[in-house]
């Protein structure tokens, strides 16, 4: 495992002695969280194109934390701060109710074989946690190369009333707007589409914060900082 020395790094015991997110950027601007971002390419995008908003960035892969944070100190951008930590036990454990204004998965692992399918991040206890972190009219987006995961990730957000669709059509293959990672850029090169998946969280929803369900490692040695 490589030692990740960047600033932008926040191994767990920092966050827990800061207290908060708002502590480590030294402001209250919204915040948004970018899970599983690999190389870290789509979140600079995005920052980059909202310098008054904070970005956390996590990865369960050490290779992918550093190059994440290579990329963020070569940017010079100061509003996106990188966690090496499991997306659902970073939300359950440290974010608060209505914290995020934004959350991003882009192409999450497929676990493309049937019996695999129940490792999918995108399930019905995943959207109960999103909707808990988000605040009112918070943007869940996710995108997907895999067919079955982007139709089956459409049906599941379009059927629940507590979001709002932010296009016409349960999903779209318009990233116009959207910052695309390489990882995405080599399926647009195969002539392969992107699903993506733009939904708000309707206002004045109360939602309760949800139980952590087992199943997925939570944890990694510590890392020296
Ligand atoms: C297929 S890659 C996509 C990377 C990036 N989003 C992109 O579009 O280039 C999926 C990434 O999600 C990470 N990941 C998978 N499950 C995760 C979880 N539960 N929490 C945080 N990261 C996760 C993996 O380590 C991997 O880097």
């Amino acid at each position: 495992m490589t030692l990740i020395t960047s600033p932008a790094f926040i191994p767990e015991a920092r966050l827990k002695s800061a207290g908060s997110f708002a502590a480590l950027f030294g402001n209250d601007n919204p915040l948004s969280l970018e899970i599983g971002c690999g190389i870290g390419d789509f979140v600079v995008q995005i920052a980059s194109r909202h310098p008054d908003r904070n970005y956390i960035a996590i990865d369960i892969f050490n290779q992918g934390c550093r190059q994440t944070c290579s990329r963020i100190d070569r940017s010079g951008l100061t509003n996106i701060l990188m966690m090496r930590i499991e997306a659902r036990y970073l939300m359950h454990t440290y974010l608060k109710a209505e914290s995020l204004q934004a959350i991003y998965v882009n192409c999450p692992d497929p676990w493309p074989k049937k019996r695999q399918r129940k490792r999918r991040l995108l399930n019905h206890d995943f959207l109960n946690l999103a909707l808990y972190c988000l605040q009112d009219n918070g943007e869940l987006n996710f995108c997907t190369d895999f067919i079955d995961y982007g139709e089956s990730a459409a049906e599941l957000l379009y059927q629940d009333t507590r979001f709002e669709n932010s296009v016409s059509t349960p999903y779209t293959h318009d990233l116009s707007d959207y910052p695309i990672s390489k990882y995405m850029q080599r399926f647009l090169d195969l002539g392969q589409s992107i699903f993506l998946c733009r939904y708000r969280k309707k206002s004045g929803l109360a939602i309760d914060p949800p139980s952590l369900s087992k199943g997925f490692r939570l944890r990694w040695p510590e890392e020296k900082h």
